[in-house]
């Protein structure tokens, strides 16, 4: 008879959701707290500090080494679609350097979370739309992929789920998820508050 003692989640992309649930309700009310949609300024100081989250996990969507294990990374990547944004207001992007190269483990946490993000931007986009940002002007960032947000995640999280790690790098991708949520919400509230 086997035992079952492992109660975690049986895939990574749920165990990285488990292991991160409380970090993107603090994200979730502290970005919402700015009131990102309320006036056009408020809505600048989002794309900063979208831009600079972006920028920062820039070098693991580009990652020639990770692009075999993820589908369509370098192409997921929404930096270019953040630059546009800025461009369609008229302004600059501020300045803000790339991040690190990361190891697979730790880059997967990363990008976990940020992929992610594009899951709960559905509603972002919305808002948005309300003050005159959509896919094609200002909000392009937040779009869904034609293929439909579910499936581009399901995808993604495909990708994700059959990465093969050891048990320590297991736990080092799960603290590298938390850890990008703590970088969200420093920039967030560098940015916005
Ligand atoms: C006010 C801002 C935000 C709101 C209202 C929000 C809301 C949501 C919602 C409703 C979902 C679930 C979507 C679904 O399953 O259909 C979601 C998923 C997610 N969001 Fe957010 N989110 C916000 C900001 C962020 C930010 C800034 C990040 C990280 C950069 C983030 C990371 C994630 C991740 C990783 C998931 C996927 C969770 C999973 O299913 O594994 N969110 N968000």
């Amino acid at each position: 008879m086997t035992i079952v003692t492992d109660i975690q989640p049986e895939t990574r992309a749920k165990r990285l959701k488990a292991a991160t649930t409380a970090a993107h309700e603090v994200v979730d009310t502290t970005v919402m707290s700015a009131q990102p949609f309320a006036s056009r300024v408020n809505y600048e100081r989002f794309l900063r500090f979208q831009y600079r989250l972006h920028r920062h996990v820039e070098p693991l969507y580009a990652a020639p080494a990770f692009q075999p294990l993820l589908p369509d990374l370098a192409e997921r990547s929404r930096l270019d679609a953040l630059e546009q944004d800025f461009a369609d207001l008229g302004l600059t992007p501020p300045a803000a350097d790339f991040g690190p190269e990361r190891p697979l483990a730790e880059a997967l946490g990363w990008l976990y979370v940020v992929e992610g993000s594009n899951m709960g931007a559905a509603f972002l986009a919305k808002d948005a739309a309300k003050i005159g940002f959509s896919s094609e002007f200002g909000a392009r960032h937040l779009a869904g992929h034609v293929e439909g947000r579910g499936l581009h995640w399901r995808r993604f999280t495909a990708g994700l789920d059959s990465v093969e790690l050891t048990e320590a790098e297991e736990r080092e991708a799960e603290a590298a998820a938390t850890r990008a949520f703590n970088h969200v919400l420093e920039i967030v509230r560098q940015e916005m508050l």
